[in-house]
């Protein structure tokens, strides 16, 4: 089984993922909402290298969006996407559509409980049950046996971490590193709603945070003057940002750290205009 496919249903994809299995292959899977850039791609590729085929799964997946939130203008181009799919190596993509994965009469979520009310939890009260909904079910349907995740969603990583310990799902989790562009903006599907100001301000983001690492290495631990110089420097380069969270946690439980420790991640969210950037760092 090499030849490149689209699978377009639950049990199309099933029969495909058993059939995988009983020759004895093992499976990756990339769960991405399309629109693919560069970061998912540096997935796909790493993915070739864990597992003997890789399922790329695209679907903007309803229940992680708030009523207001961007659900009907999220960048859609699946004849692209699969384009770039085949081109970065993967076997398989898998589309599925919303009355297939969410049928009239749906109504079981998976939680992950605490982790999940921090940080972008505060600000997206719902969105961390439809993604770690989606991804069970993802998860069901493909029977990989390594998934990609990548660290630009720190959060996002990190509960879908504890999903799969919790549930016993014999899945090996991979967190990538997040590609960015030149200036260190964090590549995102979203980054092309930004006007040539706003995204001028953007690389903000990516200062702050390489500041924040940099005081660590020049012994500064305290997270209030950590937290005081990110703000001042988003401030100052980003005038039109509003920031919603600058937070210094322990990487895998999220929980805040008060001076930081070995496994210290900075992470932030600004709004810029439309757009809502996420980014983070491990600064320790
Ligand atoms: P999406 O935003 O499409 O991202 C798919 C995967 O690509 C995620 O694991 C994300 O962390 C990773 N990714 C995005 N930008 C990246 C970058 N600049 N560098 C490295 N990796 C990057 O995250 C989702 O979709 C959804 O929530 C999903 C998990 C698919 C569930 O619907």
């Amino acid at each position: 089984m090499t030849a490149f496919t689209v699978t377009r249903t639950i049990a199309g994809q099933q029969r495909l993922s058993r059939k995988i299995i009983r020759s004895g292959k093992t499976i990756a899977i990339v769960p991405t909402m399309g629109a693919l850039h560069d970061g998912h791609l540096s997935l796909i590729r790493r993915a070739r290298q864990k597992a003997d085929i890789v399922v790329v799964t695209v679907f903007v997946n309803p229940t992680q969006f708030a009523p207001h939130e961007d659900f009907d203008r999220y960048p859609r181009d699946p004849k692209g996407d699969i384009r770039k799919i085949k081109e970065a190596g993967a076997h398989i993509v898998f589309m599925p559509k919303r009355s297939d994965m969410y049928p009239h009469g749906y109504e079981t979520y998976v939680t992950v409980e605490h982790m999940t009310g921090v940080l972008e939890g505060h600000s997206r009260p719902r969105h961390f049950r439809g993604v770690t909904t989606i991804v069970a079910k993802l998860f069901n349907i493909v029977q990989p046996d390594v998934a990609l995740f990548g660290m630009k969603d720190y959060q996002q990583a990190m509960v879908l971490k504890r999903m799969v310990k919790d549930l016993n799902w014999p899945i090996r989790m991979i967190v990538c590193p997040t590609v960015r562009e030149k200036d260190g903006l964090a590549r995102s599907s979203r980054n092309r709603y930004l006007s040539p100001e706003l995204r001028a301000q953007a690389p903000a983001l990516y200062h702050a945070l390489k500041t924040a690492r940099l005081m660590v290495r020049d012994g500064i631990t305290r997270t209030k003057d950590i937290k005081r110089k990110m703000r001042s420097i988003i401030t100052k380069n980003a005038p039109d940002a509003e920031i919603d969270y600058i937070a210094l946690t322990e990487m895998e439980s999220l929980k805040p750290v008060t001076s930081v420790g070995k496994n210290t991640v900075a992470s932030l969210a600004v709004r810029l205009g439309p757009v809502r950037l996420i980014d983070n760092m491990k600064i320790t």
